[in-house]
Formats: structure tokens, sequence, C-alpha cells
């Protein structure tokens, strides 16, 4: 069972009959930057979320817009990226998913210090893997991802690949009042201990979501982006069957997804290949039906009337380049385990935190609720923390992450894409590497990574409020 604990959800039909008025305007592309050196100005503005006639929402932003504008760099080659805080409290930009040096990961305290108001940070890094990645704060991240800060960063192949059009879907999850206003009540306990702040709002690219316009015959390549605090989506498009060639930024094999549904939990990404099949003239509904009971028409293809472009899909092959990733040595691996434990239970009790080792911060988001291995580390990172486990350079890590909650988790690992193994015992049936990997209630699922990269690393569930109450740990690489 899927469930949502947020009392707004109920709002959600509203708002979305709301958005769905607004469906004549095509949804809005992403601005981008090309490549080479990068200035981002971070700082509050406004955004139409609800569209050109809904009311304006004070929010965080990248350049001035949401979300921030598109970062296209080229794989190996050095990129260098300026952070202004124009914000009232600190923050840092976290690079995520891209296998770089550990003082540009991100994290205040840990890897970096936080990036004061009215200062600046730079960046430099040589993303070694082509993808689709994302960046986001790690300083009081439940708060300014919450108001939007949050940006697509794309990592472009030598050479391009043959599709007709590239589409990138950044998805975020708002919750909004009536009078659409960010809500407030981060961090509250409800929310920490059960599904996370899931809104009433979903946006694609900053805007609500209105018809995307296709030709029959097209191949599309769709870059997807779960760039939500809570929100797990299960995206099935009507009449379609778009093949996954990317999952988390790393080439996979091309595979339809189990059941047609497209599952992004936050932080993750998918890259998606359609062939515009349908017929000239229809709309086909983009569909998330992820929680129980709660499914929406996110969006829809809506084919012009015109003839095909072409008569048969295009034979081109959807094999995407292979990244760079060193191949585990699953024989000489070290074996590590990751235990998930806490958030609560039916009749509303907390699930075993009275007993854990609490690390909270005074004037931080409150208590803990979640544990890693009966250790809670809380908040957004900082110095002290000490790792979880510590692996040698080069050495392969064989890991075990099980779900002992009764909830989902997306964990994700700062600096390394893991190659997923197996799931409850069985072999996963694509070979996938994976920076976020989805946890069901009561998973156990085994990884193996190279620690070919030195430094202390965050390990952490990318719902923002169960990283704040203490699902999240560091490892260290010597
Ligand atoms: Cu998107 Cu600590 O990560
Ligand atoms: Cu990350
Ligand atoms: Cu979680």
């Amino acid at each position: 069972m899927n469930s949502v604990s947020s009392p707004f959800i109920t709002r959600r039909k509203f708002l979305f009959a709301a958005a769905s008025i607004a469906a004549s305007v095509p949804i809005r592309p992403a601005l981008a930057l090309a490549t080479g050196e990068h200035r981002i100005r971070v700082a509050p503005g406004q955004a139409r979320l609800t569209g050109p006639d809904g009311p304006r929402t004070p929010v965080w932003a990248y350049d001035g817009t949401v979300p921030g504008p598109t970062l296209r760099l080229r794989q190996g080659r050095p990129a260098r990226i300026i952070v202004e805080n124009g914000l009232g409290e600190d923050t840092t930009v976290h690079w995520h998913g891209i296998r770089l040096p550990n003082a540009m990961d991100g994290v205040p305290g840990l890897t970096q210090p936080p990036i004061r108001p009215g200062e600046n940070f730079v960046y430099e890094f040589t993303p070694p893997d082509a993808g689709t990645f994302w960046y986001h704060p790690h300083a009081d991240s439940l708060v300014q991802l919450g108001r939007g800060l949050a940006g697509a960063l794309i990592v472009e192949e030598a050479e391009p690949v043959a599709v007709d059009r590239e589409l990138l879907w950044l998805l975020q999850d708002w919750r909004l009042t009536k009078d659409g206003q960010i809500a407030a009540g981060f961090g509250n306990m409800m929310d920490a201990a059960m599904s996370g702040r899931v809104g009433n709002v979903v946006t694609v690219n900053g805007a609500p979501p209105a018809d995307l316009t296709v030709k029959a015959g097209e191949r599309v390549r769709l870059r997807l982006a779960n760039a939500s605090l809570a929100r797990i989506m299960a995206l099935r498009f009507e009449g379609h069957r778009p093949v996954i060639v990317a999952i988390d930024g790393q080439p996979c094999d091309p595979h339809e997804p189990e059941g047609g549904r497209l599952v992004l939990a936050p932080a993750m990404r998918i890259d998606v290949v359609l062939d515009m099949q349908g017929d000239p003239g229809k709309r086909y509904a983009v569909i998330d039906e992820f929680y129980d009971g709660l499914a929406y028409s996110l969006t829809a293809l809506a084919y012009d009337a015109g003839a095909p472009l072409r008569d048969h899909p295009l034979d081109a092959p959807l094999r995407l380049p292979a990244n760079p990733l060193p191949a585990p040595d699953l024989a000489k691996a070290e074996r590590h385990e990751i235990v998930l434990q806490g958030g609560m239970m039916g009749g509303g009790k907390l699930a075993g935190v009275g007993g854990m080792m609490s690390m909270a911060m005074p004037g931080m988001n409150g208590a803990a609720a979640w544990a890693i291995n009966g250790m809670s580390m809380t908040g957004d990172g900082h110095a002290g923390m000490a790792p979880q486990f510590t692996l040698e350079r080069g050495a392969t890590c064989r890991l075990t992450m099980r779900n002992e909650t009764a909830w989902w988790h997306p964990m994700h690992v700062h600096g390394f894409s893991l190659s997923v193994l197996s799931r409850n015992g069985s072999p996963v049936p694509h070979r996938q590497w994976q920076d976020t990997v989805l946890l069901a209630p009561k998973d156990t699922i085994e990884c193996a990574f190279v620690a070919d990269n030195p430094g202390d690393w965050m390990l952490h569930c990318h719902v923002a409020d169960h990283r704040m109450a203490g699902l999240m740990t560091v490892f260290r690489v010597t």
C-alpha cells in the first residue's frame, strides 16, 4: 500500500483541476545555459506555479527562475561554477550524482564551509559521466529545496544521440496554501516520521503541466528528474511504450519499465526514448499513479493533425554510449550493511527511536525519527560526523541496504554510482547503475561500487524530512 500522511492531500484535486484549465499553455522548456563558466545567484524570487493567472508565490530561486537554469556541461571538460549567496541564510550547492572531488560535493561542515549570505563559492570539477543530473542546496535543505531551489544539470555525450528532439521535465511538488503561498510547517513530526512533506501541486519545469504537442512518428528523448521533497511518482504514458535508456544519468540496457510504469522517487532521474506511435489529432494522458487511490493525469501528449514524420519508428540504436565507471570486483568485495530503522508504525507509535543515539543539534529541525544502524544523524551534514564505515581507496564495497521500516526510502549515495545487484534476493533484470535506490517497505537491496574517490561521503534518504530526522550517515574513503 502506498499511502501519504499529508493532511493537505485532499486539496490536491482542487488544485489539479485549477491547473488543467490552463491546458492550452505548452509545457515550458527549461531555460538552458551554454557550457563553460557559469555564475549562479541564489536569492528570493517569485514564481507562478499554478499558471499565468494564478497568484505569485514567493520562492527561493537560482538566477530568478524556478527551477534554476539548466546547466549544460560537456563530458570530460572542466567546469567552473560561481555560486553567489543572496539569501539571508547559509547555503551550498550539491551536484547530485556527479562523481567529483570531495571538496566540490557541497555538504556544509563536511566538505566545505557553508556559503554565508553575501559570499561566493567557486565549484570546479570535470564531469566524467554524460547523463541527466541535478543540483540543489545541502544546507537547510528541507526548506531551501521546498522553496524551489533545484535545477537540472545535463552532461552531454561527446556525440549527439539520434533522436528528433530532446525534452526535459524537471518535476517539483509543492505544498501550497489556497492563496498560493508555500505552506508553513516544514519539518513537523508528522511529515518527518511518515511519508515526508508530500505537497498538493506538481509542476513541470516550474509551471502547471499542460499538453505537450508532438508529431506522429517522431522520436523524443525525454529526461525526467524528480526534484520533489517527498513525492514518489509512477508515470504511465497511455498508448505509448517508453524505453528506459538511462537511470540516474547512467546508461542501461534499453528496456521497457515493469508494468509500463516509470517509478521516480525524489532525486531519481530516468531518460526514456519515446517513439510517438499515436494517431495524429489524438490526445494521450500521462498519468501518475503511485499513491493508491490518488492517481491523477499529470499531462498529455497532444498529437498535431499533420501527417506522420515517418512511417516506421526510427531505425537507430537506443543504447547510449557507456560511461567510464569502474567495474566492481565482487570476488574481493568488502561487505557492509546499512539498516534503516524508525518511523511511525501502526497505532501512531514511533518505532524504536527511544533507544537510539541522537546527534540532533540544538536549533536544527526537531528530533530523530529514524536511524541507520541504531544511530541518528540529523540535520544537513556538519563537522564531526563519525563515518559509519571506512573503505580503502580502490576497494570494492558490497553494500546491503535493509529497510526495516514501514515506509519507502530513496537512498542516495554521494560521489559514486552503485551497481545494483539484487532486490530481495533476486538479481535485478537489467544491468543498472544508480545513485539513488528506492527501497519499498521491508526491501533489501544489494549493490556494489569501487571506492575510487577519497573523502567523506554522505549516504542518506532523499525524502528531505527523513534525512533531517535521522536517515543519514557518512562513510569514508581513505
Ligand atoms: Cu541530492 Cu545529499 O543529495
Ligand atoms: Cu547527492
Ligand atoms: Cu526515507
